[in-house]
């Protein structure tokens, strides 16, 4: 069942040398789950942070702390970032080639578990995980930076794996991240998204906007 759509805004476009009040900000603006992209120059171009900045932030904000993970290889790492605070740790089907034992190793840390599916990933990834995995990301840039444009052939593959999700009988959320707007944000939720991970979008013009950028996202 597709829920009410909720923002997380990734942090990856806030300003780092704030990153405490930049969190306490757009949780006082409404959103939802804080995005962490962690990148790690292998598995994607960029080096953003590491378990020791989630341990720091987590203070500024009780909302969820969804972490997505685009690193490789990753089994190594699940504990540190249990460990300092992530309750949503989101993997990539494509970083690792035993992604099921990944699932399971958060799983038995009572973390909740994302797959992630880059653009060129087919659904077929997702077809024995589904009785696991507590977050699906549909990736609608390729991973790496911020800023990209939105690929519109991921709306395809958010509305193939809404009808899995509904199948599956399970609760689920279905998130999408890269080069969500006004625009995409509302084609990614048509689609079947209920979860919009916003960089660009919700950072836009300081501060003083975040209430009515989040509030825009999510359909106003
Ligand atoms: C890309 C990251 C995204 C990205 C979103 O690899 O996973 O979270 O930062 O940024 P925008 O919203 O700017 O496309
Ligand atoms: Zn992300």
């Amino acid at each position: 069942m597709q829920r009410k759509t909720r923002i997380a805004p990734s942090i990856l476009s806030a300003d780092f040398a704030r990153l405490g009040e930049e969190i306490t900000a757009i949780d006082a603006a409404g959103a939802d789950y804080i995005h962490v992209d962690v990148m790690d120059g292998h598995f994607v171009p960029a080096i953003t942070i590491g378990p020791a900045v989630v341990k720091a932030i987590r203070s500024f904000s009780t909302k969820i702390f969804d972490v997505h993970l685009m690193i490789s290889p990753v089994d190594s790492y699940i504990a540190a970032f249990a460990d300092a605070g992530s309750d949503i740790i989101t993997i990539h089907a494509e970083a690792t080639p035993h992604f099921h034992r990944t699932i399971q190793l958060i799983r038995s840390l009572g973390k909740k578990a994302g797959i992630s599916l880059s653009p060129g990933t087919p659904v077929e990834m997702l077809d024995n995980v589904m009785d696991m995995v507590d977050l699906i990301l549909v990736m609608s840039v390729n991973p790496g930076f911020g800023g990209q444009k939105f690929i519109v052939s991921q709306l395809e593959k958010i509305r193939k794996i809404r009808q899995m999700i509904d199948h599956s009988g399970r609760d689920i959320d279905l998130q999408v991240d890269g080069g969500i707007n006004i625009e995409t944000a509302k084609q990614a939720v048509a689609a079947g998204a209920d979860v919009l991970v916003a960089g660009t979008a919700t950072f836009t013009g300081g501060p003083s906007q975040y209430e009515t950028n989040i509030r825009n996202l999510r359909g106003g």
